[in-house]
């Protein structure tokens, strides 16, 4: 955190760790950092901060959690062996993802309905995405329209997270939007053709959707107007049944299989003049194989952070496996139950190429709207710049695969708390 340190004006991204020292003196300043960025804490106050029905769906998982803690507990079985007396004062946290140049190897998870954890929904989120240049992923049950969200994102390195409707002019007009409004790659989620069931939610009939809340996306959708006046249906005097007909139709109850990519994958290239698509919510070894044969550009290996199927793998160890079976063929990305730079570390000493972060942004939008967001995930670069400085990495070239880089303990697990936590 020297700010004279010289190779500052060699970075190609800001001295992340600097931010590290900016908190350590804002006390002098009469300022105080704006959040614990501990995730334990930060969940505690997003509950606080939070309706019951956000703070439910922003905390739920499928089942007993199971899955969430898998996620979480194969994380711990990897432990970083940190190297000394490396020229770590010559160091950098930028990577490039599909052509953009980045601060790291780290983008925004795409997650629906932010208007359940700040009113200006997702906004706030892509405006600091665009800040810290990170990739920020527009979830199709995004509660805000695709063309304002391309606009707060600006000139940041953007892709969109397609539920494909049961409509194939419906999915073009959203393709085409998305490309319009500077969105550079079309990201698919096979893992959600319905919600997992998740106790609390289904207790409180939680299900924004049915309430007439976060289907402002498709609103504003020319094809999914249609689609409405077609069913006689008014949004502004009947929103649950406006916001159950576009959610009902995009994602819930109904499944898509294989034979259907070919079609998706051709329409999305021919319209975007060949940007990248990849699928997200892979598991296993099969799957990314099928990716690769279908001619996917990438995968995110995701099992939805443990929120779709109850007692799974988790998907670091998934990771593992078709790092090593696709590896070389597939630009394999990661996400699921990354909570600081160390689990971004792992990932990407496994072979993921780029890593997602959802929930802790999620709870510094719950917090603290654009603040919080901006701490949180500055934070995280901070932690980032930090851990290559102390655990002696110049680069994330040097960290990307490395194997070497780990200490990986037998997959032991015992199941023993009921409900996870992080
Ligand atoms: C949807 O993506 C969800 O996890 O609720």
């Amino acid at each position: 955190m020297d700010p004279n340190n010289p190779n500052k004006e060699f970075r190609s991204t800001p001295e992340y760790a600097e931010y590290q020292r900016d908190n350590f003196w804002a006390d002098n300043e009469g300022r105080v950092p704006p959040l614990n960025t501990h995730p334990d804490k930060l969940e505690e106050r997003a509950k606080e901060k939070l309706t019951e029905g956000g703070w439910y769906y922003a905390s739920s998982n499928a089942g007993l959690s199971t899955t969430h803690l898998a996620n979480r507990q194969a994380f711990y079985r990897h432990r970083i062996i940190p190297r000394m007396l490396v020229d770590t004062n010559k160091r950098d946290t930028a990577w490039e993802i599909w052509g953009h140049k980045t601060s790291a190897p780290v983008g925004f998870a795409p997650i629906g309905i932010n208007k359940i954890y700040h009113h200006l929904g997702e906004l706030p989120v892509a405006t600091v995405a665009k800040e810290l240049n990170l990739p920020y992923c527009l979830s199709t049950a995004g509660s805000t329209p695709i063309e304002k969200v391309g606009a707060a994102n600006g000139e940041g390195p953007r892709f969109y997270q397609l539920y494909m409707p049961h409509d194939d002019e419906l999915t073009v007009s959203l393709l085409r939007r998305a490309l319009d409004s500077g969105f550079t790659a079309c990201i698919l989620t096979v893992d959600t053709w319905q919600l997992g069931w998740r106790h609390d939610d289904v207790a409180n009939s939680n299900y924004a959707f049915y309430h007439g809340i976060g289907h402002d996306l498709g609103l504003s959708d020319p094809v999914f107007q249609k689609r409405l006046a077609e069913d006689g249906i008014d949004p502004d005097k009947d929103p649950n049944r406006a916001g159950a007909k576009w959610i009902d139709n995009v994602w819930h109850g109904r499944a898509h299989s294989w034979e259907k990519m070919p079609w998706l994958i051709k329409t999305w290239k021919e319209m975007s003049g060949g940007k990248p698509f990849a699928v997200k919510g892979i598991q296993s070894v099969a799957d990314a194989r099928k990716c690769v044969e279908i001619g996917c550009d990438g995968i995110v290996v995701s099992n939805h952070a443990g929120r779709q199927v109850d007692g799974a793998v988790a998907s670091l160890d998934a990771l593992e496996q078709i790092v090593d079976a696709v590896g070389d063929k597939i630009y394999i990305m990661f996400d699921s139950g990354v909570r600081g730079a160390s689990d971004v570390f792992k990932a990407l000493a496994l072979g993921a190429k780029f890593v997602f972060v959802g929930r802790l942004w999620v709870w510094g939008l719950s917090i603290m709207g654009e603040l919080g967001v901006r701490h949180v995930m500055k934070g995280l670069l901070a932690d980032l710049d930090i851990l290559l400085n102390v655990a002696g990495y110049q680069n994330i070239g040097q960290i990307q695969g490395n194997r070497e880089a780990l200490e990986s303990l037998p997959k032991a697990y015992s199941l023993i708390q009921e409900r996870a936590k992080i």
